[in-house]
């Protein structure tokens, strides 16, 4: 069943592969679907079947869910503050340990090249891990000096208590499958609760290996269910499910939507991690070497497919031929292959739809008069789902390449003259998620990073994150933050309790 590349393979990502089924994870055991039905997952580098999954649907999420209530209630909230912790760490410790395995799946899965594997998923889930272990016991609520107007005189304490939510429903995508699935995992166990997480069809092996090591680190049955399905069917179960107290959802727009439209039935909490039409705006001032990496990363890292894309690139109208130039001579000499070779240096898109839709871009932007200065095709004699790393000029910023998602490696490059004027046009899409500054100029600088309607700006840098670092968009990019102090925000809930001393 498995592929090709098979010589380069560490033996445990080959056994991992030679299985026939790859089962959902509930209960700390691997079943079937109740339906007995599977679906294959494909390495998007050859379009070759790498391995049949079973497919949960809603019957998996009902016992998906029950088992995780039952953990939750049950043997998880035994377990104290300190014991979390230590757990969180040894699944740190055996994610590194299994580094190479889990980042050979991911990239056989997905596409995208070993390096970054290795060098950027795999160490930001360890380090995840630890960050969130280290929160365990840091958790606290406050003591609070309450007056109580219509009680003269009357003395009370008052405390609040930071509680679990309970049963957590990840439903995440394909970009980054195994670390997708950690930043939830990580926070969420760390506060208390428990998970039910849904990898995308795409991409579903990392998670489920994931979940082996979950249960091998001594973490207990139930406290994570890994059910692999599709959208409509095992995510939309999951989102509408009245015992999930929680959904964290990342994706895009529309989904998120549905997912929001969903939780209605038991107002469970929703947060949303969703798409984004990122600028990265580069002065006249900037340090250009500096710069046009800058916008090299922002838009081919992971072949495009990052929800933080810098897919609108503005520079100076003084500076623009000389970097728009550079960025399309080394977009042409791109190596362009398998992911799992290590020479490669963008591998295909995740999937044949993917690659449709973003060819389909392509179109609307040439139709639309945008003009090609790099690609534009897909990726002739490779075998998979490859396009070509695409760089577009003389686009207005009302085509859809410039006001919607593509996802995959197209650029928009635009010149600007002044900084209210850039501004405003950065601003002019109903995204909001990441921005990108360059300049020499201090007070420049800060004062973009205010005007900026973005959760995250990058200044003089791009594409950096940390497991410390809040991560999340505005307008409708989304709404709540992973990562960080705010993720703990997040995945608890206050209890105000209050003590009569009268
Ligand atoms: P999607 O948003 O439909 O899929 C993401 C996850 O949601 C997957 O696990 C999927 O199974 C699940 N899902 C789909 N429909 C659902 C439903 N009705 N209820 C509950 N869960 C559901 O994204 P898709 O179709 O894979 O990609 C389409 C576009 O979405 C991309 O071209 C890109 O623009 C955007 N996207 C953005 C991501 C980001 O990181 N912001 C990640 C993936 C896709
Ligand atoms: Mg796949």
């Amino acid at each position: 069943m498995t592929t090709a590349t098979a010589p380069q393979l560490n033996p445990d990502a080959r056994r991992f592969l030679d299985r026939k089924v790859h089962k959902l994870l509930i209960d700390g055991k691997a079943v079937d679907a109740a339906s007995g039905k599977t679906f294959l997952t494909t390495n998007p580098a050859t379009g070759e079947t790498l391995g049949a999954v079973s497919e949960a649907d809603k019957a998996d999420v009902d016992a998906a869910v029950a088992s995780a209530r039952a953990a939750f209630e049950g043997p998880w909230s035994k377990v104290t503050p300190s014991e979390r912790g230590k757990l969180l760490n040894k699944l740190a410790d055996l994610v590194d340990a299994h580094a190479e395995e889990l980042a050979q799946l991911e990239t056989l899965d997905n596409g995208k090249i070993i390096g970054e594997a290795m060098k950027g998923d795999l160490p930001l889930c360890s380090d995840l891990l630890r960050y969130f272990a280290g929160w365990t016991t840091k958790i606290a609520g406050e003591t609070t000096p309450v007056s109580v107007p219509y009680y003269p005189g009357a003395k009370f304490l008052h405390y609040t208590v930071r509680e679990a939510i309970g049963v957590v429903g990840a439903i995440i995508p394909w970009n980054f499958p195994l670390l997708m699935a950690v930043e939830r995992l990580a926070p969420a166990l760390a506060c208390g609760n428990v998970l039910v997480l849904k990898p995308a069809e795409q991409t579903p092996l990392s998670a489920l290996r994931l979940g082996e090591l979950v249960l091998e680190a001594g973490i207990p049955p139930g406290v994570v269910n890994v059910i692999p399905g599709f959208g409509p069917t095992a995510g939309a179960a999951l989102a509408a499910h009245m015992d999930v107290d929680k959904i964290t959802f990342t994706g895009s727009t529309e989904t998120g939507r549905a997912v929001v439209k969903a939780s209605a039935g038991n107002l469970k909490k929703v947060s949303l991690e969703l798409g984004g039409k990122s600028p990265n705006i580069v002065f006249d001032d900037a340090d250009l070497d500096a710069a046009a990496k800058g916008m090299f990363m922002g838009i081919f890292y992971n072949q495009g497919q990052t929800c933080s894309a810098g897919s609108r690139v503005f520079v100076h109208k003084s500076k623009f031929d000389g970097l728009v130039s550079a960025l399309a001579e080394r977009a042409k000499k791109i190596r362009q292959g398998p992911g799992i070779d290590p020479t490669t240096r963008m591998g295909p898109l995740v999937s044949e739809t993917q690659m449709k839709r973003v060819l389909g871009y392509i179109e609307a932007g040439k139709k639309d008069g945008a003009k090609l200065l790099a690609g534009g095709e897909r990726a002739a004699g490779l075998g998979g789902w490859f396009v070509q790393p695409t760089v577009f000029t003389d686009v207005k910023d009302s085509m859809s390449i410039a006001q919607e998602e593509i996802f995959g490696p197209v650029v928009a490059v635009m010149p600007f003259e002044d900084e209210a004027e850039v501004l405003a046009r950065a601003n002019g899409t109903p995204y909001g998620l990441v921005a990108g500054v360059w300049t020499k100029d201090i007070k420049r600088a800060f004062r973009m990073a205010q005007g900026l309607k973005a959760g995250v700006v990058w200044l003089n840098c791009y594409q950096f994150v940390d497991a410390a670092a809040p991560w999340g968009g505005v307008k409708q990019s989304g709404y709540g933050r992973e990562k960080g102090p705010y993720a703990i925000e997040g995945y608890t809930q206050v209890k105000s309790v209050w003590v009569d001393l009268n």
